[in-house]
This record gives structure tokens, C-alpha cells and sequence, in this order.
């Protein structure tokens, strides 16, 4: 029997059957989030308020909601202005909290660009490119072993796996230290849902934990094992980015031991979850549609399939900018310090730019999604290898089965950051 909290809807996100969005959700609170991305609530704001001032519920400053489209794209695009400088989630950092997490994510031009310089020739598009025979293998296997039963969970057994096979390759760790890394990586970049932590943010005292990244205990870990790469205790492919950053350390300073644990932690958070929830969207929309297998099995939507999952994916929800001096955008005046929030996942669903936006088109093109933060400088440096590991594994999934059913309703992150099904019970049919 198929069973889905949102069967019956008439669009890929629900809207119809989202009972747990009013529409007028408070998006400072992860619980708006826990039964999928409120997006009802955020198609109230573009067409009422789309740079709306947000409250925090916990007593913080409040925020400015960007959620249009084209508003999005001005202040990505305007960094001296809307800065990266002093954060980029909604928690306030002081200065020492600040300086002791930060990477080169959450620096501005001119400093940005000396670590990015250095990274772009690893994750080009010819770089990655390389890695397809490779990734292609990784995948059959996955599926094959998947496969292997008729029922399984879906986001485990297909869509966590290739994620975290790919990121050992490029840092080049031993495969044995995978499930270690993606557990602390889940905790840091899930740092508000019970079953990534213990150490809820919104929940326990994180004080003790404010110079690691996320406010996390598992960043401690986490610098504990990039301390032993440095310290030459771990062996590490030679290939491997962690192996030329350190080496360019010594020659070109690209680094230093501080920012090489936090530049450790954001790829470790960064180049999992990410890309695990793109192929989970994925997933789930093939369970809701079976004319998506169809389509993808008749083949002419390869080139466009995994810019149309990531957009309805949005994992990485938004990020932050703060204005460095008093600007309007979108009509508002935006002070000097104020928190800025640009909800990529809004702008992704902007009827104004994608027709049907609440619809899934594998073959939509152009496809301008801001799901890789497009349009900034921090444009996603992981963007090749997303793409291409969403539609590998597709392909191959595509090739054996007929089709694929939910057994479940999904079950969601809690985070209005970093959102994805981080469950769904299917069943296949050869
Ligand atoms: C579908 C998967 C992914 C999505 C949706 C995604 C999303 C994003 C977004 C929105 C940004 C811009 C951040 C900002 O504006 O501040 C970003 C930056 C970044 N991403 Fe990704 N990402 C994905 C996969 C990956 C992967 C696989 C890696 C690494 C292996 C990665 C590494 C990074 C890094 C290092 C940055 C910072 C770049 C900079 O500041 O210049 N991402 N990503």
C-alpha cells in the first residue's frame, strides 16, 4: 500500500495537503520545519513582504527575510555591502567566537579569494569530469547492494551513501574513518535536531562549545582528527585536498593550523548532507510521480535532472549576510549591522522567475536555482560534484527498476537551516 502524508496534492511540495504550514510559520523557529520546508508561508511573503522583518522567537535580534528572487540575487551579488564577514547563519557570534570558526566562507573579497583561488582548480567542471568513471562504479555498487533487498530506507541505503564515498576520495581519508566523519558532520550541520545531537542548540547550554563550529561538541572531534592529519598521525592520500592544502602550507601559506581545521569541518558538514538530501528530494518525488521514472528512463532529461532536484531540494535553506552600512533593498531600510537572510528555497520557488515553481520539469531550462548560492562569490565550490553525483545515481537506479513506492510518510529535518527527508521507507519493483 502507498502511503504519503501529502498523496493527493497536486504539486511536488504539497502545498494543497501541508497541514503543518499556516502560511504564517515563524521561520526563526526550527520546529516550522520538522514537516517539510513551510513553503506556503514563504509564498505569502514574496507576494506581501518580500524583505520581511523577522522576530526571534529565543530572544535574538531579529533578521530581515529576503525571499524574492531577484532581491536574493542583488545582495549575493553586492558582498561590500551585504557582508559574509561577521556570520552566515542567524546566530550572533562575538568577535572571538567569530574568529575562532570562521573560514574562507565567512570572509569577504579580497581575503576570500586567495583560499578559493587555490580550491577552484579541484572543483572545476573538467576536474570533476575525471571523477565520473569513478563515481559511476561507487554507484552500481550502491544500488546493487540497495537493491538487494525489495524494501529499505531510502535516504540510508540509496542516498547517504555516494555523499560520503565521494568527500573520502576528495579529502583523501581512509575509507574505514566514513562513518565517523558523516556522524559528526551530521551533528554540526544538524545541530538542532534530536536525532543528529544530543546537544540540541535551541535546547542545551551550548556555551562550553561557542569557539567550535556550529557551537558543536562533534567540532571538537572534528579538530581532533584534522590536529592528527596535521601532526602526520593519519595517513591521507597524497592526492587528496587535505594533503595540497598542507603542502601549499608550507610553500605558499595558504593556511594556517586554525583556519585547516575549520576549512576540515566545512567540507566534512558541507559535502555530505548537501548532496544527500538533493538525491532524497529526488527519491521522494519519484515515489509521488511515477512518470518521473519514465521520463528519466526515456532519457532526454540527463542534462537538466539534477539542477531540477537540487532547486526543489534547497538543502542549505540560506544563508547570511550583515549590511556594512545603512542600504534599502526591496523598499526597506536596512541599518548598518542588521542581519540579512537570503532564503534561497524561497527564491527557488519565485513564480516570477520559474513557471510552475511548485511543480517538478526534468527538463526545465533555463533552470536559474540559487541552491548553490549563485550569483555570489561563494558560489558552491562543491557544485560539479553535486550535480554529477545526483544524476549518476539516478542513472543507475533508473536502469534497474520499474518503479519505487513509499511504504511511509518522510520524516524531515528539524532545522530552518539545512533541510532534506532524512527517512523515507520505499519499496522497489524490478
Ligand atoms: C547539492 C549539494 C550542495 C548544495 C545545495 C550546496 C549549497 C551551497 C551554497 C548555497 C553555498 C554558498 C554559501 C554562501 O553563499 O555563503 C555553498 C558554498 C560552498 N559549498 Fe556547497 N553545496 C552543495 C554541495 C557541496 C559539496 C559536495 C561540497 C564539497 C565537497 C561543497 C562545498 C562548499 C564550499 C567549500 C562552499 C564555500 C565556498 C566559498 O565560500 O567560496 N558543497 N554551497
Amino acid at each position: 500500500m502507498m502511503v504519503d502524508q501529502q498523496a493527493g496534492a497536486s504539486n511536488a511540495d504539497g502545498l494543497d495537503a501541508a497541514a503543518h504550514d499556516d502560511g504564517h510559520m515563524d521561520l526563526s523557529d526550527h520546529d516550522s520545519f520538522t514537516g517539510g520546508i513551510p513553503h506556503r508561508t514563504f509564498e505569502r511573503l514574496r507576494a506581501e513582504d518580500p524583505v520581511h522583518w523577522t522576530p526571534e522567537h529565543d530572544g535574538g535580534r531579529g533578521f530581515w527575510s529576503v525571499t524574492g528572487h531577484a532581491d536574493i540575487m542583488t545582495a549575493n551579488g553586492n558582498n561590500a555591502v551585504f557582508s559574509s564577514g561577521q556570520g552566515i547563519r542567524i546566530e550572533d557570534q562575538s568577535h572571538a567566537e567569530y574568529m575562532a570558526r570562521r573560514t574562507f566562507q565567512e570572509t569577504d573579497p579580497p581575503e576570500h579569494r586567495q583560499t578559493r583561488r587555490f580550491l577552484n582548480p579541484v572543483f572545476s567542471r573538467p576536474a570533476i569530469a575525471r571523477y565520473e568513471e569513478l563515481v559511476r562504479s561507487l554507484a552500481a555498487d550502491i544500488v546493487e547492494q540497495a537493491f538487494a533487498r525489495d524494501e529499505f530506507d531510502a535516504v540510508d541505503a540509496l542516498a547517504k551513501q555516494l555523499p560520503m564515498m565521494m568527500l573520502g576520495r576528495i579529502l583523501g581519508v581512509p575509507d574505514a574513518d566514513l562513518p565517523f566523519l558523516v556522524e559528526k558532520g551530521d551533528a554540526l550541520i544538524g545541530n538542532s535536531d534530536p536525532d543528529f545531537t544530543d546537544t540540541i542548540i535551541d535546547k542545551a547550554d551550548t556555551d562550553a562549545y561557542r569557539f567550535m563550529p556550529f557551537r558543536s561538541p562533534a567540532g571538537a572531534e572534528l579538530y581532533d582528527y584534522a590536529q592528527a592529519v596535521m601532526d602526520g598521525h593519519k595517513e591521507v592520500d597524497p592526492e587528496g585536498i587535505l594533503a595540497r592544502v598542507l603542502g601549499a602550507n608550507s610553500e605558499q601559506g595558504v593556511m594556517e593550523a586554525r583556519d585547516f581545521k575549520n576549512f576540515f569541518c566545512l567540507l566534512v558538514a558541507a559535502g555530505n548532507d548537501t548532496t544527500r538530501y538533493s538525491i532524497a528530494m529526488a527519491l521522494y518525488q519519484l515515489t509521488r510521480d511515477p512518470a518521473l521514472l519514465q521520463q528519466m528512463q526515456a532519457g532526454a532529461v540527463w542534462n537538466t535532472v539534477s539542477d531540477e532536484f537540487i532547486r526543489l531540494a534547497s538543502p542549505t535553506m540560506y544563508f547570511r549576510r550583515t549590511a556594512t552600512e545603512d542600504t534599502e533593498l526591496g523598499g526597506k531600510a536596512i541599518a548598518k549591522g542588521d542581519k540579512v537572510i537570503l532564503w534561497f528555497v524561497s527564491g527557488n520557488r519565485d513564480q516570477r522567475v520559474f513557471e510552475d515553481p511548485h511543480g517538478v520539469n526534468l527538463a526545465r531550462d533555463p533552470n536559474p536555482h540559487l541552491a548553490f548560492g549563485q550569483g555570489g562569490v561563494h558560489l558552491c565550490l562543491g557544485m560539479w560534484l553535486a550535480r554529477m553525483e545526483v544524476r549518476v545515481l539516478l542513472e543507475e537506479i533508473a536502469g534497474r527498476i520499474s518503479g519505487i513506492e513509499a511504504l511511509g510518510a518522510p520524516t524531515w529535518t528539524r532545522s530552518n537551516f539545512i533541510c532534506g527527508v532524512k527517512s523515507l521507507p520505499v519499496r522497489i519493483r524490478r
